[in-house]
């Protein structure tokens, strides 16, 4: 059977060609590998709730009498079916993962200098990757159609819509209308979630391993003393090969146990959409964006060119605008060379490491000012405007200008012999 393929496909020359090609061994690497295990577990399970799920609101009767949206009721049928709910727990927690170890797979290219030449490209297709990952997971919101998810998608909705000249049609396009109320926006989000976005994330990681592959990874710093100038690793197949295999089953393991522990969003606690908004925020990606939209005074608002720019174009499209556009412009700016072929070590990069701390500060500060009203109610200092604003401004600059100063102070010598 092998001679028959081999003789027709060249399995050989392939072997060679690709599947002996040298893979590094670092444990950070496994970051990339992780989010690629997320979004196969996350594609599996998805098929399973299509097949069950409803995307419709149109009325059904429940078994107790109760008449809801179907899209809610078919929901609540695949909590009651064997398994079910472990599967749609275990679809949940994965989209945490993958955006999750998106993101600290991106601070590790950040640290590393991985972005630089000749890896700019690839950088590139990695921030697609993160923010289509972004908004297929916001497109999912909605599909359960209870009280939580619809007052979820709403200030996606909002925020979609403020943006000025083109909101309207983009809003038009994601949601098929006014959300909520419109009959076409749970079909149109599905459709979406389910099918183009999916396409399009295949599609952008396809070409990211297919780029890695041919530019080759960058070398852990430990090659450089085993074998300088070489390209250090074990061969992709068979021994990158288990590896993977060993730790997407351990991945699997995992979650089934987290998603068994744990059911995610039991939509019976929010129930079917009321005219009553419940207090809710957004899951924790999302929180630093709604975090900023409270801090932002809705007398924010001015007319241009016949459009309104208001607080929610402001806080939910300008401020994560800016952080893309800085991000995307990042390999550009950055040009400095080093030892590219070798991964670079943030002690040695005192500006770029006080940089991604600093970052990681804004956003966790920003994410604080999204329990702006707990605080409130509670009546502590931190409910006040001025005081979050302070932490969200200035936590980051701080954190930059110590950072940078004890780093200068502890791997000064450190940093010379690099740029030497
Ligand atoms: C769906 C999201 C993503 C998937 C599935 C993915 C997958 C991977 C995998 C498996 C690798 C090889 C192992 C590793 O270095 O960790 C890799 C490398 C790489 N990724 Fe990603 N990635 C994603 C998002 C991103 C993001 C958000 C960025 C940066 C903004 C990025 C930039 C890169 C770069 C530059 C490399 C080459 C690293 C090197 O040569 O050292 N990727 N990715």
């Amino acid at each position: 059977m092998y001679k028959w393929l081999d003789e027709r496909l060249d399995l050989t020359g392939l072997y060679q060609k690709v599947l002996r090609k040298a893979f590094p061994v670092h444990h950070s690497f496994f970051l990339g590998e992780i989010t690629l295990f997320a979004f196969i577990v996350l594609v599996l399970t998805g098929i399973f709730l299509t097949l069950n799920y409803e995307p419709s609101i149109r009325e059904v009767k429940l078994p107790d009498g109760r008449a809801v949206p179907a899209a809610y009721g078919s929901v609540l049928y695949i909590d009651s079916l064997p398994f079910g709910a472990v599967i749609r727990s275990l679809h949940h927690w994965s989209a945490h993962v993958m955006i999750a170890a998106a993101f600290l797979h991106m601070l590790r290219i950040l640290l590393s200098g991985a972005y630089k030449k000749p890896r700019e490209l690839n950088y590139l297709v990695g921030l697609g990757l993160l923010g289509l990952a972004v908004v297929t997971a916001f497109t999912g919101y909605a599909l359960p159609y209870d009280n939580y998810a619809v007052t979820a998608t709403r200030i996606g909705y909002g925020i979609a819509n403020s943006i000025p000249w083109i909101g309207g049609a983009l809003a038009q396009v994601m949601f098929g209308g006014e959300f909520p109320g419109s009959e076409k926006s749970i079909p149109r989000l599905f459709s979406l979630h389910v099918l183009w976005l999916p396409l399009l994330l295949m599609g952008l990681i396809g070409l990211h391993l297919v780029i890695m592959i041919k530019q080759k990874h960058t070398q852990p710093r430990y090659a450089e003393r085993i074998a300088p100038g070489k390209i250090l690793g074990v061969p992709m197949y068979p021994q990158q090969m288990v590896m993977m295999l060993i730790l997407f089953a351990l991945y699997v393991g995992i979650m089934a146990m987290i998603a068994g522990a744990f059911l995610a969003h039991p939509i019976e606690a929010f129930g079917p959409p009321t005219p009553n908004t419940p207090a809710v925020k957004p899951d924790w990606y999302f929180l630093w964006i709604y975090g900023i939209l409270q801090l932002i005074p809705s007398s924010w608002e001015f007319r241009l060119f016949g459009a309104t720019i208001g607080p929610e174009f402001i806080g939910g499209a300008v401020v994560p605008g800016i952080l893309a556009v800085v991000g995307l412009l990042l390999p550009f700016v950055d040009t400095r060379k080093d030892k590219m072929r070798y991964m670079e070590l943030p002690s040695e990069h005192p500006v770029r490491t006080s940089a991604v701390l600093a970052l990681l500060v804004f956003f966790l500060m920003a994410s604080l000012a999204g329990y702006k009203i707990d605080f409130q109610q509670q009546g502590y200092l931190l409910g006040n405007t001025a005081v979050l604003w302070t932490l969200v401004l200035g936590a980051p600059l701080l954190t930059f200008f110590l950072t940078y100063v004890l780093m200068r102070i502890f791997y000064g010598e450190k940093e010379k012999k690099a740029l030497e």
